[in-house]
């Protein structure tokens, strides 16, 4: 088996967690254990890739298309994003990680706006992983914010670079290598700015089977990629 390259590390990796459902109905489980199982790769995850020397680390946790599923669903993943803070909260800032959210929070519960702005907060002078969560985040939404506070500052240098220090994302570089598990080959409204020449890589294992093993497998297959960006 091949090794990872650790002179060229993805700079950023970014994850489409996707597959919890099908994981539990594969068990005939209730889908929100599967979300609970999920929980766990999650911290796999990033503990791996605090570990690997991966600069930044972004999950998509919650879409702007997730407000269609059944209230019962969304309470659940709310829940479970609660207990991850409080329970997880104080490893990420003892491994020097640096919590970044990713999407509009303010249409979610008081308690989970102000643990996750605290949390933000604790972790802000971490040097280690920069670990974006995407919440409530659109890929549209996102561009359309953007365009809406340049006008406000009456901007109208609209290059490249300007643009992105107006997304969720500035100041970090943009994704080198984008995981999807559970087998789906769609973008499903992520990153569509910051993903313009990013390596996509699919897996068929659904997310709370997905780990640290198979973070470093995505890596290597990436490494054996040939990233031309429309040069020959
Ligand atoms: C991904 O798993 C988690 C979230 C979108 C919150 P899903 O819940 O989408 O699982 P499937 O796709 O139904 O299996
Ligand atoms: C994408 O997964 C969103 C997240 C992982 C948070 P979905 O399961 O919501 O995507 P679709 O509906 O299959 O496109
Ligand atoms: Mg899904």
């Amino acid at each position: 088996m091949s090794e990872i390259d650790f002179s060229s590390l993805p700079k950023h990796v970014a994850i489409i967690m996707d597959g919890n459902g099908r994981w539990a109905k594969k068990r005939s489980l209730p889908r929100i254990l599967g979300h609970k199982q999920g929980v766990r790769t999650v911290k796999e995850i990033v503990k791996a890739s605090s570990s690997l020397g991966i600069r930044v680390l972004t999950l998509y946790a919650f879409s702007t298309e997730n407000w269609k599923r059944p209230q019962s669903e969304i309470k659940g993943l709310f829940s479970l994003l609660l207990q991850f803070l409080k329970k997880e909260l104080r490893e990420i800032h003892k491994n020097n990680v640096r919590l970044r959210i990713l999407g509009d929070i303010s249409k979610f519960p008081d308690k989970i706006q102000k643990e996750l702005l605290s949390a933000c907060e604790l972790t802000g002078n971490n040097t280690g992983l920069e670990f974006n969560i995407a919440l409530n985040y659109g890929a549209r939404q996102e561009i359309l914010r953007a365009f809406e506070k340049m006008a406000q500052e009456g901007i109208k240098d609209f290059t490249e670079e300007k643009f992105s220090e107006f997304l969720y994302t500035r100041g970090q570089p943009d994704p080198d290598l984008l995981i999807r598990t559970s087998g789906e080959m769609r973008i499903s409204n992520f990153l569509l700015w910051q993903i313009a020449y990013c390596e996509i890589y699919i897996t068929e294992k659904f997310w709370p089977d997905f780990n640290e093993n198979d973070l470093k497998e995505a890596i290597i297959e990436y490494q054996k990629r040939e990233r031309r960006f429309g040069a020959l």
